[in-house]
């Protein structure tokens, strides 16, 4: 079984004061863990948690990239900027930038090429609306997400990306799929990218559960066979509800 991967995404939360006195308490509770930790920050917070995070086991993550190197696109930033800022990983395609920042398949590609390219960790999310599940179109709205995002996306790339599955219905809600559900629907995320790109890939790549995910959930979704991780938005602004996460699965 591997190791965990825990990635906090502050979304729009922590101004560079707060960011340090989170990650001040954070480093301390956490700093044993066996588990991959990774937070996500707003971009004014890039250098102070930077600074913070050098010495220790949790990685910095963005929440954002821009398909393009450079160039005449007020208020982006490129993947090589993200890179000399140290920073290692950053989500795309979330769906609060799908939902308010026109995010769509195409962009994800491209993002996510951009990042690659600069020897970025993609964190790719994909997740279906509420409407989506009860019409049962789950699956096939995912394999389009995935089928989309990933073109021209060689295996070997493939296995860079850390994928989350994000029920929207999920994100923010304090609904969390069940335990049962979110491994189902990671099972067959992960089968999906064994079609395309083959077993292999399919049993190395990271597969997240990412919505509603807190102290109290943390323990039983983790334990599920697929779920390698979870993407926290609430709880990774507590201190302590984010370490508990993290160590909710070492308890195995
Ligand atoms: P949540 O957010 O944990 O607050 O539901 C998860 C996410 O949007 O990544």
């Amino acid at each position: 079984m591997k190791n965990k991967l825990i990635a906090g995404n502050w979304k729009m939360n922590n101004s560079v004061s707060e960011t340090k006195s989170l990650l001040t308490k954070l480093l301390p509770l956490i700093k044993d863990t066996p588990n991959s930790v990774v937070v996500c920050v707003p971009f004014t917070d890039i250098y102070a948690a930077g600074q913070l995070l050098k010495k220790s086991n949790v990685s910095l993550g963005a929440q954002n990239v821009h398909w393009k190197n450079s160039g005449a696109y007020t208020g982006e930033i490129s993947a090589n900027m993200l890179s000399e800022a140290e920073v290692t990983y950053v989500i795309v395609g979330h769906s609060e930038r799908r939902q308010y920042f026109n995010d769509t398949d195409e962009t994800v590609n491209g993002k996510l090429k951009a990042a690659l390219n600069a020897g970025l960790t993609p964190i790719m999310c994909i997740g279906e609306s509420l409407n989506q599940r009860e019409q049962g179109v789950t699956e096939a709205f995912l394999a389009t997400q995935l089928e989309q995002g990933l073109k021209e996306i060689t295996a070997e790339e493939a296995q860079k990306i850390v994928f989350a599955y994000e029920p929207i219905w999920a994100i923010g809600t304090g609904v969390t799929a069940s335990a049962k559900e979110a491994q189902d629907t990671i099972k067959f995320v992960r089968k999906q990218i064994a079609s395309l790109y083959g077993e292999d890939v399919a049993q190395k790549v990271y597969i997240l559960y990412g919505g509603s995910m807190n102290d109290a959930n943390a323990f039983s979704l983790l334990n599920m066979p697929d779920i390698d991780g979870g993407l926290i938005g609430g709880a990774s602004l507590s201190a302590e509800k984010f370490a508990a996460i993290i160590r909710a699965v070492e308890e195995k």
